[in-house]
């Protein structure tokens, strides 16, 4: 992008709403999905199924000490991958790095995330309302970065309906929710059928947490 050199430069970081903050174009979307490459290398993105039974139309993997999981015996994280038992590849030093110092930004120091869920959406699929409430501490914020297509996050009140706070997330985005937003109902649109020179018609988003 070309920017006029009389007109202010964007902000590095934007706060949209309480515990809420956006990094546009932030990152390096290379560098990312080298690391989603490697990890999917490793253990690949599932259908994971709900507690109900459901399958769960997002695809996911992890990456970390530890990973997210659902089946039927429920939602948890997880040391290693219940299926091939291999232990959930590491999060890089360098994009760890990155991850922390983006949350200290937001005003959240020393944030290490221990676990990262790596989401993968297909055309037409969305991501239902819900909390992230299977981690220890709340205090503790969600550091997003999203990849490829874009696509509508959602943020909604205390309770799954009412009208949301719609964010437009595209690729290199960095969003941080935390503090009072931490958990509030959030979702994501479905996703548009186009494509994005990075992922093909996929996007992929990872949130990194500290599970443990
Ligand atoms: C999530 O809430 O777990 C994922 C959010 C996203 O895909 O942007
Ligand atoms: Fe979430």
């Amino acid at each position: 992008m070309q920017h006029d050199l009389l007109s202010p430069q964007a902000p590095e970081m934007e706060k949209i709403a309480d515990g809420v903050f956006l990094f546009r174009s932030n990152v390096d979307e290379k560098q990312f999905m080298e690391q989603v490459n490697k990890v999917i290398d490793e253990i690949p993105f599932r259908h994971m199924i709900t507690p109900g039974g459901k399958k769960i139309n997002v695809a996911g993997t992890s990456m970390g000490k530890c990973g997210w999981y659902s089946d039927r015996r429920g939602y948890r994280y997880e040391m290693s991958d219940p299926i091939s038992k291999k232990p959930w590849p590491e999060i890089s030093s360098t994009i760890s790095k990155i991850i922390t110092d983006a949350a200290a930004k937001a005003g959240f120091n020393n944030f290490i995330a221990d676990s990262c869920f790596i989401n993968c959406y297909s055309p037409g699929v969305r991501l239902t309302a819900h909390i992230d409430q299977d981690e220890r501490d709340f205090t503790q914020p969600i550091v997003s970065v999203s990849l490829g297509v874009s696509a509508i996050f959602q943020i909604f009140g205390k309770t799954r309906g009412g009208k949301a706070l719609n964010i437009p997330l595209h690729s290199g985005d960095l969003l941080i929710f935390g503090g009072s937003a931490r958990r509030l109902y959030h979702g994501v649109k479905k996703l548009e059928n186009t494509v994005h020179p990075l992922t093909g018609d996929k996007r992929i988003n990872l949130t990194f947490r500290k599970a443990l």
